[in-house]
């Protein structure tokens, strides 16, 4: 660890995506250099897409919200979500969320900092690979354990219900978060499997915290309303017991990071608890935008934009496999979900095959990807050993342009070899 030279701090490394920024700006990168293809940020493209509703260029700001907002949120805004999940996800059953069991934060790492910082001393499950921002977010907070639980690539990074029950009883597991679906692998838990998971939730009364800031990146096909939409919500029983807490906004499935507006869904109890934990770490979500966020949960309006959605990143995703495959770069499973693929090099001739490697020659090729290793989450870096050297993450989000032109670095750089 490199030591600091002002006195109190420790150092706070870069890592996964902060790291791959930091070295692709030494190397010449810019946001606004039409040249690189970033290929690594999680962002999905912001601009218009066929058939999606139009996008929000201008707002007027009412005068009360120069104010700060309530901590968890103005109600308005709560209720709208409320109301979407239920109409959604919940219609006909007798319990219903309403804005007491929704939270409103600025964005997905706030809301998930917030739940981090409202666990007790427990032993919290997570999934390997997954979203690299979770090794900080269960480090930070000293008060529980985090203990994961490694997927097999053999067995699609999917793991059974009775696997997970094991793992909940038999490490006594109080908490599991997992993205679904997962960054990095697309893995996707739906349908029957979804309310397993659910009910062995409920059973075993370990708390599942659902990063769901996928779930309208859906490729498993299409529903009666022409897209498909995959959350936990639809199994719940009781809001406000099942030990079930979902987390969105608007930065993936609306298309809209800059906002930085995000929601976590749950029981009242705990979107108490996770207010009081936003009163001290970020004093509540931007005011302004969340009156403007209200017409963006309008239920025609996600319809027509996840519809929008699937047909582009459908065909992205189509793009990306295709292109790969012709490179001799392995796909163990194709996404079911989300906008990555996980490619694995292990194919490739080496110096290539090692994903540090890989990455750095696709530098020289102005494509940022982001290298395997950081999805090993590995909090407080209890483990020595790293997995996934062979692997690496490439981003389907960005303009099918920006695509064409990171795959075409990527080629050149293999067959120059
Ligand atoms: C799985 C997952 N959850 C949550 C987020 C949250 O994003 P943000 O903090 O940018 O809203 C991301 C972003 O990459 C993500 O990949």
């Amino acid at each position: 660890m490199s030591q600091i030279s002002i006195p109190g701090f420790k150092s706070v490394p870069r890592t996964g995506v902060i790291y791959v920024m930091h070295k692709a700006t030494q190397q010449g990168f810019s946001y606004h250099d039409p040249e690189w293809a970033n290929l690594g940020q999680g962002s999905p493209e912001t601009g218009t897409l066929p058939e999606a509703p139009a996008r929000i260029s201008e707002m007027r700001i009412n005068p009360a919200h120069q104010a700060y907002a309530p901590v968890e949120g103005q109600i308005a805004l709560r209720q709208k979500v409320a109301d979407f999940y239920n109409q959604m996800y919940r219609q006909g059953k007798s319990s219903q969320y309403t804005y007491e069991n929704v939270g409103i934060s600025g964005g997905g790492r706030v809301a998930l900092t917030r739940l981090a910082a409202a666990l007790g001393n427990i032993n919290m499950g997570h999934f390997l690979p997954d979203y690299t921002a979770y090794e900080e977010l269960l480090s930070v907070f000293k008060a529980f354990i985090p203990i994961p639980i490694l997927l097999d690539p053999t067995t699609g990074y999917r793991i059974s219900i009775e696997a997970l029950e094991n793992e909940v009883l038999g490490r006594g597991l109080n908490a599991i978060l997992a993205s679904n679906p997962c960054n990095p692998t697309g893995q996707l838990v739906e349908g029957e499997e979804l309310q397993e998971w659910v009910e062995l939730a409920r059973r075993s009364q370990c708390t599942f915290i659902l990063d769901e800031f996928y779930s309208h990146y859906i490729y498993t096909g299409s529903n009666e309303r022409g897209c498909k939409i995959v959350s936990a919500a639809a199994y719940v029983e009781d809001v406000n017991s099942d030990p079930i807490i979902l987390v969105d906004g608007l930065t993936k499935n609306w298309r809209y990071p800059g906002w930085r507006l995000s929601w976590t869904v749950g029981p009242k109890e705990v979107i108490e608890l996770v207010a009081s934990a936003g009163s001290f770490l970020d004093g509540g979500a931007n005011n302004p935008f969340q009156q403007e966020a209200i017409s963006l949960l309008e239920m025609e309006s996600v319809l027509q934009e996840t519809k929008a959605i699937q047909q582009t990143f459908g065909k992205k995703r189509q793009y990306v496999l295709e292109r790969l495959e012709s490179m001799g770069i392995q796909v163990n499973s194709a996404p079911d979900g989300a906008f990555y693929v996980w490619a694995n090099l292990s194919q490739l001739p080496a110096p290539l095959n090692d994903c540090m490697r890989f990455f750095e020659a696709a530098l020289h090729e102005k494509t940022i990807v982001v290298p395997g290793i950081f999805f090993d989450v590995n909090p407080g870096k209890r483990r020595s050993n790293a997995r996934y050297q062979s692997y690496c993450r490439i981003s389907f989000g960005p303009e099918m342009e920006k695509l064409e032109r990171g795959l075409d670095g990527i080629e050149r750089m293999i067959r120059g070899r």
